[in-house]
C-alpha cells in the first residue's frame, strides 16, 4: 500500500518528513506482533497512530482496547488489568473479566503507560514475557494472545532513571518506539491541518467553509500549540464558530491564541513571535498559576467578607460542603480551560496528580 492512501484510510493529516517518516514505520510494523512504545506530547495524535496500526494489523477484525491507566484508581487497577473471581476481595460480587482477556486475538492501548504503579509494572511485564496471568483470587492461569502499543507524554527513560518506571518494562514495550513530534516543530503540516479541521467542522454542522487569509495562515504558523492537534482543532472551531460566514482573519487568531501566550499588559507584538516555545510555555505557566493564585484570593475574600459565617451554620444542610464541592469543581474546569485540556499541565497547576485529577473529572461529571 502507498503511504498517502494509508494516512487517508487512517485520517493522518500532514506531508511533513516527520510524519511520512512515522507511517513508513507504522507500515512496516503494524501487521507483526512487535509491542510499540508511542511517545509524544498531549494532543500530538498518539491515540489516531495507536488505532492505524491497529486497523492495519491481523487483528483488525477485532476492536482494539483502549485503556488509560492514568485514570484508573490505584487500587482496582490490577482488577481492571487482569480481571478477578467473584469473592477476591471486598466488593468483588461478581467474577469479571480483565482488559488483557477482553483483548485476547486483539490490540491492548495502554495509554499514559507511565502512570502505571510500580507493582502494576511487575505484573504487566509477567504478562509480555509468559501471555499468562492469574486473575484476582484465582487459581488457574489464563492464556491470552494481546499485542501490546503503549502511550506516554513522560520521558520514561527519566521515569527509568528516577526509578517510578522499571527499566525491563520499558526495554520490552519499546521494541519499536515512535516520537511524535510536537506541532511546534513541523509547522509545514499546519495548513492541511486546519484546513482539514474547518472543512469537517463545516460539514458536520452544515455551514459553507470559510477561508483563511494569508496573515491567519501565518499566525498559526508561528504560534507555539503547546496543546498541539487538539488546540488547533478547538482554535479552528471556536474561530469558525464565533466568526461565521466571514474570512477567518489574522486578527481573529491573534485573539484566540495570544490570550494564551501573550503575558503584556499592552497588546503588542504577539509574545510567541518573540519567544522560544518554551519560554511560552513557562510563561503561560506562571500566568495561569498567577490567575489561578488571584482566583482563589477572590473567593477566600468572598467567603470570609461577603458570607457570614453565621448563615452556613444555619443552613446546616450540609450546602457549606457542596460549596466547596463547587468550589474544586470551578478549579478544574478553569485549570483545564487555562490549558486548553491538558490534563497533564492542569493536574500540574493544581498541585494534584493527574490520577487524583481522573478521578475528579469523573467525580464531578465534568467532560471536556
Ligand atoms: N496527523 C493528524 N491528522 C489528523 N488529525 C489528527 C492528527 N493527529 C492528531 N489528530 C487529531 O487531534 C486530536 C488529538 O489526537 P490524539 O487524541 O490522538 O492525541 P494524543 O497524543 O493521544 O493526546 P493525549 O496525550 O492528550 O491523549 C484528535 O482529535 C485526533 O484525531
Ligand atoms: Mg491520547
Amino acid at each position: 500500500m502507498i503511504r498517502e492512501e494509508f494516512k487517508s484510510q487512517n485520517g493522518i493529516i500532514g506531508k511533513s518528513k516527520e510524519i511520512n517518516d512515522l507511517v513508513d514505520i507504522i507500515m512496516q510494523v503494524a501487521q507483526s506482533d512487535i509491542s510499540v512504545l508511542i511517545y509524544g506530547e498531549s494532543g500530538v495524535g498518539k491515540e489516531i497512530f495507536a488505532k492505524a496500526i491497529h486497523a492495519h494489523s491481523n487483528r483488525s477484525n477485532k476492536q482494539m482496547v483502549s485503556v488509560n491507566c492514568g485514570a484508573i484508581p490505584e487500587g482496582i487497577i490490577e482488577s481492571e488489568l487482569f480481571g478477578h473471581k467473584k469473592g477476591s476481595f471486598t466488593g468483588a460480587v461478581e467474577s469479571r473479566k480483565g482488559y488483557f482477556e477482553i483483548a485476547d486475538n486483539s490490540t491492548l492501548f495502554l495509554d499514559e503507560i507511565g502512570e502505571l504503579p510500580l507493582t502494576t509494572q511487575v505484573k504487566l511485564l509477567r504478562v509480555l514475557e509468559n501471555k499468562e496471568f492469574m486473575k484476582l483470587g484465582a487459581e488457574t492461569v489464563v492464556r491470552v494472545d494481546v499485542r501490546i502499543i503503549a502511550a506516554t507524554n513522560k520521558d520514561l527513560q527519566k521515569e527509568v532513571d528516577a526509578r517510578r518506571f522499571r527499566e525491563d518494562l520499558f526495554f520490552r514495550l519499546k521494541a519499536v518506539s515512535l516520537n511524535i513530534p510536537p506541532l511546534r516543530k513541523r509547522k509545514n503540516d499546519i495548513e492541511d491541518l486546519a484546513k482539514h479541521f474547518a472543512k469537517n467542522y463545516c460539514e458536520n454542522n452544515k455551514v459553507v467553509c470559510p477561508d483563511f487569509t494569508n496573515g491567519a495562515i501565518e499566525i498559526l504558523k508561528n504560534y507555539s500549540w503547546p496543546g498541539n492537534i487538539r488546540e488547533l482543532k478547538n482554535t479552528i472551531e471556536t474561530a469558525i464558530a464565533l466568526n461565521r460566514g466571514k474570512a477567518l482573519s489574522e486578527e481573529m487568531f491573534s485573539d484566540l491564541v495570544s490570550d494564551y501566550v501573550d503575558f503584556d499588559e499592552q497588546r503588542q507584538l504577539p509574545v510567541f513571535l518573540r519567544k522560544s516555545p518554551e519560554d511560552a510555555d513557562r510563561e503561560l505557566m506562571y500566568r495561569a498559576l498567577f490567575e489561578i493564585k488571584k482566583d482563589i484570593m477572590e473567593l477566600k475574600d468572598l467567603i470570609t467578607h461577603r458570607f457570614n459565617v453565621e448563615d452556613f451554620n444555619r443552613s446546616g444542610n450540609g450546602n457549606d460542603v457542596l460549596s466547596i464541592r463547587d468550589l474544586e469543581k470551578d478549579a478544574i474546569v478553569k485549570a483545564l480551560d487555562k490549558t486548553k485540556g491538558s490534563k497533564r499541565k492542569a493536574a500540574r497547576l493544581l498541585n494534584i496528580s493527574e490520577r487524583t485529577l481522573y478521578r475528579k473529572l469523573k467525580e464531578y461529571d465534568i467532560t471536556e
